[in-house]
Order: structure tokens, then sequence, then C-alpha cells
């Protein structure tokens, strides 16, 4: 990296930053109980003038396999403007599906506007207690940012369908003389009916149409049957033409500081009480999490020992390995390490000017196939689920729903489980230092194995579910503690497997999913009193490859993004920074990609594409 450009310095604004990669470098920021910081009033662009337009903001994703179509409706759902909203319960607003529409396919469109100063906020949606979205919000500028999420909610068609539920957002914001901003939201859904003629429209509606709708005809590949679109498909789903739910049932919080659950150490563990209609023959638990407070960067948390060892004022440690665990009667069924969601107060946050970070806008969930358990679950009594962090510090926001698809021909099913493994993680560590300088290993995995008959109007079907999960992390501070190299992989591979009881196979999924992230820092003392000058390198990337005997699908989405910033307190005097993302997902049908690129809170290049290479 070129030393900074001296003019640069000349040149003061300040803008949020995280003091996490700094906490082990001299001279310390002061460490406050926010993670985050404000811009003040400008923010950077290449020229050196200070931006003067109202700006988009933007995640990168493919368009949704609906957005070619006409919505049959359209829902103004929710509108506020979260002002002074912590410590409050969310905002609600009454729900019901608008009368006299018929469609099979929900997306809920958010947008968003602020101008100001502010912290960047979490933010959840729920619908009778169940989140139908987790996001949380860019920083603002005086002239103002904007930003959309779209997204596919069809899964919770079940409770989308039903009358009078309470549907709540969740936004803490403050507003006062240096954080200035409100936050507006507003919030749509839009309802398609895929089988009608009249919602087909020719893509003009929409300018990335994913799929024009004459390429989602039927697509022959060698070897494979028959696929008719992608319109059906649940993208969370590991079956890939699961059928959205029939029943959803929260395991989440009783609302008054929002429905997630608050946990806030490794013992903390939230329970939940459930008894499941006895016609259920598949369950499927989706859990949503995010990270906060000083554990918001727990990848780069150093062990306590370091910490103590040099006394450093920081409280962000425990070590860098941290799992979501979901039990079932206290027996652990299901785990998951999420993926690292970035904010936009994060890491430096000159990298997510107008591109946010993977996942900052519409947090991942993870699904947890719990059909094997069924024969547990399906005795008429109510069963405790319990949701908790391993070696968690404060604190993260966790919450599930319980997706259950219900036999309509009867009244009860059968079921028994057949084996159930799920071995304690085995977790190798190794630390070595010397005062600041050390490097820290954390090395995981955990394979899981369950399996269980269900024998209902479809038959007896018995449903094999394996999942691996790999983890490796590393930390290593060098020249006295002011570079610091953060290293972390996380590999998952699951399988499901669906056979009848004379053999026949059913169905098989297996999907892939990869997210390795690399963190470089360098923290250099200023002249003056509490200043540093900060060099960081950022990479990071959520591959993901999901295949059935019909249909096979890969992402990769990555982002590489470089800068420095020159820092007093907590305030950022100067600084530069680029950010490259690419997008590619291909599956039988067709294609997208895009490459897009910012400097400077400029976007420099942005390129979408239905016309991919034939190498990923
Ligand atoms: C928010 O609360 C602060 C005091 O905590 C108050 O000064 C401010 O006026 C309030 N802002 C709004 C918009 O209500
Ligand atoms: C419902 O839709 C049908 C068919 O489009 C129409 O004939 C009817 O008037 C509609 N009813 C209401 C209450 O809008
Ligand atoms: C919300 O909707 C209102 C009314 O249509 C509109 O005036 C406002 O600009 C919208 N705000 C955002 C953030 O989209
Ligand atoms: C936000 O923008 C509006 C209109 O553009 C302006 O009136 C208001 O003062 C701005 N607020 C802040 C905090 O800058
Ligand atoms: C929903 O509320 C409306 C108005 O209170 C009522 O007329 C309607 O019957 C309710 N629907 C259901 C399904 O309870
Ligand atoms: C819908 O499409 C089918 C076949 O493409 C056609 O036979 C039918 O007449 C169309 N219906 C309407 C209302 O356009
Ligand atoms: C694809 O769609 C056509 C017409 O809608 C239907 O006849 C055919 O059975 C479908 N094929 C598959 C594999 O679902
Ligand atoms: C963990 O957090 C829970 C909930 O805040 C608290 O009751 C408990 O005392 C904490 N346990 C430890 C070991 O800190
Ligand atoms: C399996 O379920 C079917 C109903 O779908 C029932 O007729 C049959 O008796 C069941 N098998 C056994 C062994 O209970
Ligand atoms: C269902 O199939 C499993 C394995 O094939 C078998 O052990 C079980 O007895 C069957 N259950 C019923 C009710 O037939
Ligand atoms: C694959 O396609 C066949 C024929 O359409 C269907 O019966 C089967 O259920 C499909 N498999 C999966 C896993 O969806
Ligand atoms: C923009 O992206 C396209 C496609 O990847 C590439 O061909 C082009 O060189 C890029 N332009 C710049 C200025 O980076």
């Amino acid at each position: 990296m070129p030393p900074p450009p001296l003019i640069l310095l000349l040149f003061t604004f300040s803008i949020p930053i995280s003091s996490s990669f700094v906490a082990a470098a001299p001279p310390q920021p002061p460490l406050r109980h926010q993670s985050h910081f404000t811009k003040r009033n400008y923010h950077l662009k290449n020229d050196n003038k200070l931006s003067d337009s109202y700006q988009q903001y933007f995640e990168i994703t493919r368009p949704l396999p609906f957005d070619t179509l006409i919505p049959s409706c359209t829902l103004p759902v929710f509108s506020n403007n979260f002002y002074n909203t912590t410590g409050l319960p969310p905002s609600t607003v009454d729900y019901s599906p608008p009368a006299n529409c018929t469609w099979s396919h929900v997306s809920l469109h958010l947008s968003v506007a602020s101008n100001g100063s502010q912290y960047d906020r979490i933010a959840a949606l729920w619908l009778d207690g169940a989140e139908l979205l987790r996001t949380s919000t860019a920083e603002s500028t005086a002239v103002g940012v904007f930003w959309n999420v779209r997204k596919d909610i069809t899964r919770y068609s079940s409770l989308l369908r039903q009358e009078n539920l309470t549907l709540s957002v969740m936004l803490e914001n403050v507003v006062n003389d240096v954080s200035t901003s409100v936050y507006r939201l507003n919030l749509t859904f839009l309802y398609y009916d895929t089988d009608s003629n009249e919602s087909r429209s020719n893509g003009v509606n929409f300018p990335l149409s994913l799929f024009p709708l004459n390429k989602i005809s039927t697509v022959m590949k060698r070897g494979k049957k028959p696929v008719n679109s992608t319109l059906n498909r649940d993208e969370n789903s590991l079956n890939l033409y699961e059928k959205p739910a029939n029943l959803i049932i929260p395991v989440s919080g009783n609302g008054d500081e929002g429905f997630w659950f608050r946990i806030e150490n490794g013992s903390d563990v939230k329970y939940m009480g459930i008894q499941i209609p006895s016609n259920t023959y598949k369950a499927v638990i989706e859990v949503y999490v995010s990270f906060h407070g000083n554990d918001e960067f727990w990848y780069s948390n150093p062990p306590d020992s370091y910490i103590d060892m040099n006394n450093l004022n920081t409280k962000r440690g425990h070590g860098a390995y941290r799992e979501v665990l979901v039990t079932l009667d206290d027996n652990v069924v299901g785990s998951v390490i999420p993926f690292p969601v970035i904010f936009t107060g994060g890491i430096n946050p000159l990298f997510w000017e107008p591109i946010v970070s993977i996942g900052a806008f519409d947090l991942p969930s993870y699904d947890i196939e719990l059909t094997p358990f069924l024969g547990m679950l399906l005795d008429g009594k109510v069963h405790s689920f319990g949701l908790k962090v391993a070696d968690a510090i404060s604190f993260w926001l966790v919450d599930a729903n319980l997706h259950l698809w219900l036999d309509d021909n009867l009244k009860e099913v059968q079921a028994m489980a057949i084996k159930y493994s799920v071995p304690s993680i085995n977790l190798e560590r190794e630390s070595k230092f010397h005062q600041l300088d050390g490097s820290f290993e954390i090395e995981g995995k955990r394979e899981s194995e369950f399996s269980g008959w269900v024998n209902s109007s479809m038959g007896n079907l018995t449903t094999y579910f394996y999942q691996k999960l790999k983890f490796e992390n590393t930390i290593k501070f060098n020249k006295d503690g002011t570079e610091k190299v953060v290293k972390q992989t996380v590999n998952v591979k699951r399988k499901l497997r669906v056979e009848s009881n004379t053999g026949t196979l059913i169905s098989s999924t297996t999907v892939k999913r990869k997210y390795p992230l690399k963190i470089t820092s360098l923290t250099l003392a200023g002249s003056a009193k509490n200043t540093y000058l900060m060099f960081t390198n950022l990479e990071h990337s959520l591959t993901e490859k999901k295949s059935d005997e019909n249909f096979s699908s890969s992402l990769v989405n990555s982002q590489q993004s470089g800068g420095w910033m020159f820092v007093r307190d907590h305030d950022v005097l100067s600084g530069a920074a680029t950010t490259h993302q690419r997008y590619t997902y291909k599956d039988d049908v067709g294609c997208y990609s895009k490459t897009v690129s910012a400097a400077n809170g400029e976007l420099r290049n942005d390129t979408a594409s239905l016309l991919c290479s034939s190498s990923l």
C-alpha cells in the first residue's frame, strides 16, 4: 500500500470505525461500549470533493426468480420513522393478506432512507413472532443515503395467508445532537401468481430480470430429468423443490424487546416448549442469528490469557470459536457456525460505501433438518427447544422458526428415530505469545448423522441426514501487536436422502458451503496524541453448491477490500478505500454474474450479465 497522499490529511471528517482491530495495538483508541462510530458530515470521494448527492447503497445479490413477473397484488404493509427507539418494544402493525388475490409466491421489499450521522443498527421483521428478515442499516451522510432490500418470503406462506396477525419491526435508534439521523422505512409485500398468464411480462419491468421467462421453459440436461423453472424452488430449503411448510411455530422471545433472544454467554440457553401436531411428516428449524457488542467480531477475538497478560483494555476476548447450537430436550440436534457478516461500521467503514458487506442487508438464516426426530416429537407431549451459543460473550441475537409440513389425509402419522449421532465438537486450540506478539489457532470438526422413518399417506419414508462442519481460525499478532492477521475458514457439507421402505431413492440432496475470511491490519502511531494510521485488507466470500438428482446450482460471492484511515480517538480524519465484488450464480436454467468496484464511496464498475463463462 503506497503511503497516503499528504493532502488528504488536511481534511477533517469523521467516520465510524470499529475498534476491534486495534485492540492489541498501541496506542489504544479509547474503548467505548459501542463498537461503531458515526460519520458526522461527509463521506469520501475520489476527487477529494465532499459528496453532495443523495446516494444509493447496495448489497449485491441476484434478482429474485419472479422479478420478471407482474405482481397480482401489492400490499404496502408498514411505514415508520425510527427516532428514539432504544429500549422500546418493536413497532407493530396489523397484517392481513390482500383480499381477493390469487398468489403462490411473495417477496418483501424494504426501502430505507436516512440522512445525517448515525451508528449502524441491527433490525428485524417478525410476523406473529416468526422472523422473516434480519437486516442492518447503512451509515448515512448529510445529504442522505437510501437502499432497498428484496427477499423471497414464499416459505412463510402459511403465515402470510392468515388474517389479523401482528407484524413487528425492531430497530433501536437514538437521535440526539451527535447522532442525528432517523431511519425511514417502508415495507411492501408483493404477491405473485406464477401460474397465471396475466402475471407474465417480458421482463421489461425489471432491469435485472434474471431469467427472462422464455428461458425458464423446460430445460433438458444430460442425465437429468427435465426441469421446468426455478420458480417453485425454495432458495433456503435443502430439498430444492420443497413446498412451503403448512405451519410455522416461532422459537422466539415474548416481543417486549423484539422477538429475538438475547444470549449473553456460553451457558445462557433460551428454551421454548412446543407441542407439534400429530400429523407432522416433515420438520425443519430455521435459525436467525447476529452477533454484537464484544462478540461482533468474534472471529478476531484472542484468548482471554493474551488480554490479561498484556493488561489490555478490551473485553473482546474468549478466543475465536463460536457455534450456535439447537437442542431438543437438551440434546444437540443441530449446529451452525454463522457466516461472519460485517456491519457497515465494521473493520474499515470506508469499505462499505456504497457496496455493503455480504449479508449486511439480508443476513443468512440456517436450516436444520429435524424430520429424523419426529419419532420423539410425535408423542403428543410438549418438547423443549433450546438455542445457545457455545463460548459466547455478550451478546448474540438468536431466534428460530420451526417449519412443519402436515399430512392432509391423516390425523396421525407414525415415526421413529433410527440413528442419533452428534459427537461433541472436537476442538484443538494452540496459543503461543510473548507480550503482544503471538499466534492463536483453533481447529474444530463436528460430524452429525441422524435418521428416522415417518409413515404417512406418502408411504413409509426414511430420512437420512448427515452434516460435516469444519472450522479453522488463526489470529496472529506481529510487530509488537501492531499487525494483526485473522484467517478463518468454515466448511459445511450437508446431505439429505429420503428412501422408501422398499429402498427406492425418493430424493437425495447435497449442499456444500464454504466461507473463508482473511483480514490484515497494520496500525501505526501518529505523531499527535491519540492518533494512529491504520491499513486494512479484507477478503471474504460465500461459496455454495447445491444439487439433487434433478437440479444443481452454484454461487460464488466474494469481496476484496483494501484501504487506510487516519484516526484520532474515534474519528476518521482521512482515508481511502476500494472494494471489489464478484457475484456469480449458475444453475441448470441460467446464470447471473455481476462484477462491481467501488472506490472512496463511488461505484466504479458495475456490470451485470446473464452470460457466464462455463468455468466458475
Ligand atoms: C431523543 O431523546 C433525546 C434524549 O435522550 C432527546 O434529546 C431528543 O430530542 C429525542 N429525539 C427525538 C426525535 O425525539
Ligand atoms: C374478486 O375477484 C373476482 C374475479 O376477479 C371479481 O369478479 C370480484 O368482483 C372480486 N371481488 C372483490 C370484492 O373485489
Ligand atoms: C415511503 O413511502 C412514502 C409514501 O409513498 C414516500 O413518500 C417515501 O419517500 C418513502 N420512503 C422511503 C424510504 O422509501
Ligand atoms: C435530512 O434531509 C432533509 C431534507 O433533505 C433536511 O431537511 C434535514 O435537515 C436533513 N437532516 C439532517 C440530520 O441532516
Ligand atoms: C380479522 O379481523 C376483522 C376485523 O376485526 C374480522 O372481521 C375478521 O373476522 C378477522 N378475521 C379472522 C380470521 O379472525
Ligand atoms: C393461458 O395460457 C394457455 C396456454 O399457454 C392458453 O391456452 C390460455 O388460453 C391462456 N389463458 C389466458 C386467460 O390467456
Ligand atoms: C413442465 O410444465 C409443463 C407445462 O406446464 C407440464 O406439462 C410438465 O409436466 C412439466 N414438467 C415437469 C417435469 O414438471
Ligand atoms: C450468563 O447469562 C445469563 C443471562 O444473562 C446469566 O443469568 C448468567 O448468570 C450468566 N452466566 C455466567 C456464567 O456469566
Ligand atoms: C402406515 O401408514 C398407513 C396410512 O398411511 C397405514 O395404512 C399403515 O397401516 C401404516 N403402517 C403401519 C405398519 O402402521
Ligand atoms: C417403516 O420402514 C422402516 C424401515 O424400512 C421399518 O423399520 C418400519 O417398521 C416401517 N414402519 C412402518 C410403520 O411400517
Ligand atoms: C426429480 O424429478 C422427478 C420427476 O419430476 C420427481 O418425481 C422427483 O421428486 C424430483 N426429485 C426431487 C428431489 O425433487
Ligand atoms: C469492469 O468490469 C468488466 C467486466 O468484468 C471488465 O471487463 C472491465 O475491464 C472493468 N472496468 C474497469 C474500469 O475496471
